[in-house]
């Protein structure tokens, strides 16, 4: 198993270096030209998903996604930003279009990375954000120990981000989207060992082609209107039997609400 993680590590490090390397963005013309070289992801509207947003350098370059879950709280993954300082993370709203000047960048006050983190794959990878102003009212709920049917295998869930369009490319310039079912736990245990159904969740179609990707991570897995999942990891991308991880909130929701405020 060290090895497999350290065989994961080590892909997901190469394709971080793939991706600073950086190929050019290559802009589509429109957004019909987006969805063939996604990971069967299309184009998405700040207009109908207001409580997302990216983590940001203070030079501007995107690394991860994260939630608005109040006004000034932003939920993301531990592993976007432990050991970050918040003097040099960014949270950039509105601006679907990472080369635009559109939308806000508010800077960060405090980061919190729940205490029981160490590495994705060990769960816990859930941290918030706070913000030094508001940004919008217009932010998602967290969902609750109760809402054990949007965990249900099935489930489509919404994820979105600007991270990779495939294992190894460059990532999206434009915020994408796409659908993808919540797997049983025994599908997301047969792919992985490291699977924990009290910390994760898995999502995606047996056959693979729809998933998040490398940036993708800390940003939001919707479903029935509230925040299920944070992206996490995964084994490639997209991949046929290996579903994308994302952190649970559910089982974090009072850990979570105690440093969002209620
Ligand atoms: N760890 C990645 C990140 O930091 C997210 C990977 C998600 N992988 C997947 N197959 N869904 O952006």
């Amino acid at each position: 198993m060290a090895k497999t993680l350290r065989r994961l590590v080590k892909s997901i490090a190469l394709t971080a270096a793939v991706a600073a390397v950086g190929l050019t963005t290559t802009a589509p013309a429109s957004a019909a030209d987006v969805s063939s070289y996604v990971v069967g992801g299309t184009r998405a509207t700040i207009a109908e998903t207001p409580w997302v947003v990216y983590l940001a350098t203070t030079s501007g370059g995107q690394f991860c996604g994260g939630t608005l879950v109040k006004a000034d709280k932003v939920v993301t993954a531990a592993h976007c930003v432990t050991g970050r300082s918040a003097a040099s993370t960014r949270v950039v709203w509105n601006r679907e279009d990472k080369q635009s000047t559109a939308g806000t960048v508010a800077a960060v006050s405090r980061i919190w990375v729940h205490p029981g983190y160490t590495t994705a794959t060990a769960g816990y990878d859930v941290a918030v954000l706070t913000l030094t102003a508001g940004i919008t009212s217009d932010y998602l709920p967290l969902a609750t120990p109760e809402d054990t049917d949007l965990y249900a295998e099935g489930t489509q869930a919404t994820v979105l981000g600007w991270g990779t369009t495939c294992s190894g490319c460059s990532t999206s310039r434009y915020l994408l989207k796409a659908t993808v079912p919540v797997t049983s736990d025994t599908t997301c245990r047969t792919a992985y060992a490291q699977y924990r159904n009290t910390s994760m969740v898995c999502a995606g179609r047996p056959e693979g082609g729809v998933d998040t990707c490398q940036g993708d991570s800390g940003g939001p897995m919707v479903a029935g209107g509230k925040l299920i999942g944070a992206t996490s990891w995964g084994r490639g991308c997209a991949l046929a039997n290996y579903p994308g991880v994302y952190a649970r909130i559910a089982p974090y929701y009072d850990v979570l609400t105690a440093q969002i405020g209620s």
